[in-house]
């Protein structure tokens, strides 16, 4: 099957459960009126929303999410236990998720999170068949010494290490998100991300070969906005893009979802 494109909403501590349905309601009636929009999500892209955990589990009851899907923004890797404050996968997946992001750059720099930790969660999510997304990007530090490709190679090879578990994966999703570029509306260039994503692309073919390398999703995240999303989604290893900030409004967001429908129907 082909691969769709993915462009996933990254709400982070924002929105409790009212302004999520008020969200939800505006986008889907959006959505639902846009034809040229349904017929795309049928083969040739997904969307998915990432709120808060709570929000999420309403969110899911709602009959008006047809066109949605829905995950988690982190979990823990361990089933149950005394680990306060974390949710873990089977959690999520009872809550109505189908993806987790992984090593989002903040919950590496505000959380503490290694890659060891990461891994740890990516093989949790893999063997219980909630779709991980990993993310990855060097922050602006590691950038201006010169060592982006490096921080993106040691963050890539930690999780895909994991031996068996991408085996049982439908497809590898990695989201490139220069930490720099984050929640500072100053993204990154479109080539430069396209080469990011052309390295994460060669890694992932040098470690668990061609097919898994060319199903592999790769989206672009970092002050993604109206203005830019089509920059980044023409690129030949952009497959989707991870919004935050632009991701919290239902217009903008619709802005980018529908620049994303129109490319692909020319496709
Ligand atoms: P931003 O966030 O679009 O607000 O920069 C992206 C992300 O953190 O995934």
């Amino acid at each position: 099957m082909k691969k769709k494109a993915f462009i996933a909403g990254n709400w982070k501590m924002n929105k409790g459960l009212g302004e999520s349905i008020d969200f939800l309601s505006t986008f889907s009636a959006a959505i639902d009126s846009d034809l040229s929009i349904i017929d795309i999500l049928q083969e040739k892209l997904e969307i998915s929303i990432f709120p808060p955990i709570v929000s999420l589990y309403l969110m899911k009851q709602q009959k008006m999410n047809a066109h949605l899907s829905f995950g988690v923004q982190n979990v823990y890797w361990k089933d149950s236990g005394a680990f306060t404050g974390e949710n873990s996968v089977s959690m999520a997946l009872e809550a109505g998720a189908v993806y987790a992001l992984v090593g989002h750059s903040e919950r590496r720099h505000l959380f503490g999170e290694d890659d060891e930790t990461v891994r740890k969660k990516f093989d949790t999510c893999t063997k219980m068949k909630l779709q991980p997304i990993i993310c990855v990007g060097e922050t602006d530090i590691e950038r201006e010494k010169g060592l982006a490709r490096s921080v993106i190679e040691r963050q890539v090879e930690k999780v895909l290490e994991a031996p068996d578990e991408i085996e049982n994966n439908k497809s590898l999703i990695i989201a490139y998100e220069p930490v720099w570029a984050i929640g500072t509306g100053k993204s990154a260039t479109a080539d430069d991300a396209q080469r990011s994503c052309s390295l994460i692309r060669d890694i992932v073919e040098k470690m668990k070969g061609a097919e898994t390398a060319d199903r592999t999703v790769l989206l672009y995240g970092g002050s993604v906005n109206v203005a830019n999303a089509l920059d980044f989604l023409q690129q030949d290893d952009i497959d989707g893009l991870l919004v935050g900030g632009a991701s919290l409004d239902p217009e903008q967001f619709l802005g980018i979802v529908r620049l994303a429908a129109s490319l692909l129907s020319e496709r």
